[in-house]
């Protein structure tokens, strides 16, 4: 195997060297016949393209918990210099046989909201006490082994949960090692090891990942959130950074709960075409050092993007007609900012089925430009491989147009009647 600082040196950066490549058509179905409207879209290829994902890149859908209970452990109603209230909740998933795996999530409320309000979603991959800058937030306890803490506060800059709330959303979040912690050999202490019996533990790689764990624990919160008389959880917005990015695409793509999906960042597995085949590629993500991210199968894949049956832009077209946002950033060339732009670019056909407008852009904007449409928003910040309060800025006002409750959610009117022509 090579090392990755091989595997780097190898990288293409330059345009000019790309190969030449050729995207599936996620409105051709299997048998050859032609999506021509919504209703043949979700009757039968969107099918078809999730189970490709499943089957190919991220796993199955790990089963439901048998049973769910919610422990507050705190509410302090004076929140974020008293703008806010915050609530800490465990959250207990458990099955028949006694089997439990539990998760905390920290939520923050606007104070003397009207209603229930709509709320972002996302995992922190540093511990709840690592997004905030509230000094009593319960610290993350390690997982594994040897795992460090991180200082409190050290990630705060990425959840900007100031501004969120004063834009009248709540904000939910949990740790991603809560549901697997991103190790070799951690299956054990994810949900995993609640989920199945450690005979089945080594064959899970070939149908169960990490990410779909991630993407189930994003489920789970949403579960509670259900519960609670606080959250309009009709109007949830699933969030994620990088690896997280990643996960956040998935978790909209099998989940459709999530009426707004947000990925910033994320790059090779991501919003990006594996087969432009620029910056990071399939050889690097399956060398990296953490755990394995993806299913067996998406291992064949190195070296040889141009064999994948799909590729990322089907990944964006599961999301619709819900809509979409993709930050990317100009220093963050190795997830190939262009890449996910050309992502929107092909996922508008199905995008468009529904009703939305053409996303036309196949030319990054400006340093700090951003492109969208009624359904997709596109935008491209200087700086590097972060998420900052400029990507929340567009991520506020992108779901101000689709979740706040004066408004009549998205898009599309839906018409799935119609002839059913594959
Ligand atoms: C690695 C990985 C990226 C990923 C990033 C992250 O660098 O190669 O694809 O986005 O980790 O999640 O931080």
């Amino acid at each position: 195997m090579r090392t990755m600082e091989e595997i780097i040196a190898d990288y293409i950066m330059d345009e000019a060297k790309l190969p030449p490549y050729t995207l599936p058509d996620p409105l051709e179905c299997a048998d050859g016949s032609r999506v021509q409207s919504a209703f043949d879209w979700m009757t039968r290829r969107r099918t078809e393209v999730l189970r490709l994902f499943m089957e190919g890149e991220y796993g199955f859908v790990p089963p439901r918990p048998d049973r769910m209970t919610f422990e507050v452990l705190s509410v302090r109603s004076n929140a974020l210099d008293g703008t806010a209230v915050r609530k800490e909740i465990r959250l207990h998933c458990a099955r028949n046989d006694g089997r439990e795996h539990a998760a905390d999530l920290l939520l923050y409320l606007p104070k003397n909201a009207p209603g229930p309000v709509p709320v972002f979603l996302g995992l922190t991959f540093k511990g709840n006490h690592a997004a905030t800058d509230e000094p009593d937030v319960r610290m993350f306890q390690p997982r594994m082994p040897g795992q460090t803490v991180e200082p409190r506060g050290s990630q705060a800059h990425r959840w900007c949960f100031r501004e969120v709330i004063a834009r009248g959303y709540a904000s939910a979040t949990a740790c991603y090692h809560d549901f697997y912690p991103d190790f070799r050999d951690a299956v054990g202490q994810s949900i995993y090891g609640m989920l199945f019996e450690p005979s089945e533990w080594p064959a899970l790689p070939d149908r169960y990942t990490p990410i779909g764990a991630w993407a189930w624990g994003l489920s789970r919160m949403l579960d509670y959130l259900e519960s609670d008389p606080q959250i309009n959880a009709s109007r949830a917005a699933v969030h994620g950074h990088s690896r997280l990015g990643k996960t956040s695409l998935w978790t909209g793509a099998v989940d459709p709960r999530f009426q707004l999906v947000i990925s910033n960042d994320s790059g090779c597995a991501g919003g990006a075409l594996h087969k432009r085949k620029f910056g990071e590629n399939v050889e690097a993500l399956i060398s990296h050092s953490c755990a394995d991210w993806f299913v067996t199968a998406f291992h064949q894949y190195s070296g040889h993007e141009e064999n994948m049956p799909f590729d990322q832009h089907e990944l964006l077209a599961l999301i619709a007609p819900r809509p979409l946002a993709i930050g990317t950033a100009t220093e963050d060339v190795y997830a190939d900012p262009k890449s996910e732009l050309l992502s929107c670019f092909h996922a508008s056909k199905v995008y468009e089925l529904f009703g939305a407008d053409p996303f036309t852009a196949q030319e990054l904007p400006p340093p700090d430009g951003a492109f969208s449409t009624n359904a997709v928003h596109f935008h491209y910040r200087k700086g590097g491989h972060e998420q900052l309060a400029a990507d929340w800025a567009y991520y506020l006002d992108f779901a101000d147009r689709f979740l706040r409750t004066e408004t009549d959610s998205t898009l599309p009117k839906t018409n799935l009647k119609g002839p059913r022509s594959c």
